[in-house]
């Protein structure tokens, strides 16, 4: 079933191409992780993280508002090197997302790279670049929702 079709040599691949910060999964131990658990109504730590997120980027809205660029540039890592959901729940989605792994993984690596640009700018006391990054991260925020948000909530949620 699904976890023969995506083998140990493919979360390898996907690794190693898309370089995922939090699909850097130990490939060895993929195939011992128990079935999927569909439709339940638990939530994806996924979703915490995500929330944080938000938080994070209403922190930076009120710090750019104030020309906080200090704490934008405090900011700016922790929506860069946000943290990853347990290793048994990456597994999951690894196995939900399957070939779309490397775009799922795409989106985050953006906002990633947009992130520390933005701090960079912060650092910079560039306000209008600053403004510009986040303007750019929320797009990649946006296309990572309306490609997948509905997937997840379809398939990880009985709601
Ligand atoms: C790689 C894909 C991806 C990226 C990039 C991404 N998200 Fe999400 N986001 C999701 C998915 C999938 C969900 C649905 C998770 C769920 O419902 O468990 C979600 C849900 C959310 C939610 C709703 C949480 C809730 O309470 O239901 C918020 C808010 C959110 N994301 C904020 C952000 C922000 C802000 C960014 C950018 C800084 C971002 N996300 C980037 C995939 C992404």
């Amino acid at each position: 079933m699904i976890l023969c079709k995506y083998s140990t040599r493919t979360v390898l691949l996907l690794a190693l191409t898309a370089l995922p910060t939090w699909l850097m999964a130990e490939e060895n131990n993929v195939q011992e992780t128990s079935k999927e658990s569909n439709g339940t109504s638990e939530e994806l730590v996924l979703r915490s993280i995500m929330r944080e997120l938000d938080e994070n980027m209403r922190e930076v809205v009120g710090a750019i508002s104030r020309e906080g660029w200090g704490q934008v540039a405090e900011i700016a890592p922790l929506i860069a090197d946000h943290p990853e959901p347990p290793f048994t729940e990456k597994t999951r989605i690894l196995r939900f997302l399957g070939a779309d792994s490397a775009r799922f993984v795409g989106h985050d690596r953006q906002v990633n790279e947009v992130a520390m640009e933005m701090g960079e700018k912060a650092r910079q006391e560039d306000g209008e670049a600053v403004i510009e990054a986040f303007s750019r991260m929320q797009k990649h925020c946006l296309a990572c929702h309306q490609e997948f948000k509905e997937g997840f909530r379809a398939h990880f949620y009985a709601e």
